[in-house]
């Protein structure tokens, strides 16, 4: 009886400290080209530590296909652009890309730059908690691609589980960016 008590404490405990996975992930862009990714602290205790997290960003596959379409009342065919994702979006999904890892070496740290990212490029991004030598669960994941960009604009479309939007940034040629992050339209990732 007492045997059978002591594991099911010892199960509460470690349930108690299993880590958890991030939350409330962002990402924005940066100039130049390049991902600014933020998320939530994991709560921590005195004796219980986080040293750091993992950010792990993957390409995902596309399929790109070009249509002809009667576009403009049927006058004149325009080419229509059509990126596809080729691998699902959900949460026990890992993607088949090797993943580029980032390693945060401090557990009060809640934000990263990312560089050298590609344009018209889908990446899925996830974080993970790191305490030692254990790694937690990983966060929901984040679908970000440059879709456009010239000296003064850049337009960013994103997708989690629950939205999609394409936010619109201007006035980057003299740096002072103006940040509208409202949501234009849906785009598909
Ligand atoms: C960049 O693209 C935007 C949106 O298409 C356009 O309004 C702007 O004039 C362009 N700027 C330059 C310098 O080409």
């Amino acid at each position: 009886m007492l045997f059978l008590f002591i594991i099911v404490l010892a199960n509460q405990l470690t349930n108690l400290n299993s880590l958890e996975a991030p939350k409330g992930m962002k990402v924005s862009f940066l100039e130049p080209l390049g991902f600014y990714v933020e998320w939530e602290l994991v709560p921590r205790t005195i004796e219980d530590r986080i040293s750091g997290y993992k950010v792990k960003l993957w390409k995902i596959n596309e399929e790109i296909s070009r249509n002809f379409k009667l576009l403009f009342g049927e006058q004149v065919p325009g080419l229509e652009k059509k990126d596809v994702s080729q691998e699902q979006f959900e949460n026990h999904y890992t993607p088949k890309n090797e993943p580029t890892v980032f390693d945060v070496t401090n557990g009060y740290l809640k934000a990263i730059k990312i560089k050298d990212i590609k344009e018209e490029t889908l990446y899925e991004v996830r974080v993970a908690a790191v305490r030692g030598s254990e790694i937690g669960p990983m966060s929901d994941p984040l679908r970000v691609k440059v879709i456009f960009r010239n000296t003064t604009t850049v337009m960013l479309a994103k997708r989690s589980l629950n939205y999609c939007e394409l936010s619109t940034l201007n006035g980057l040629g003299d740096r002072s960016v103006n940040k509208d992050d409202a949501t234009l339209y849906h785009t598909r990732l």
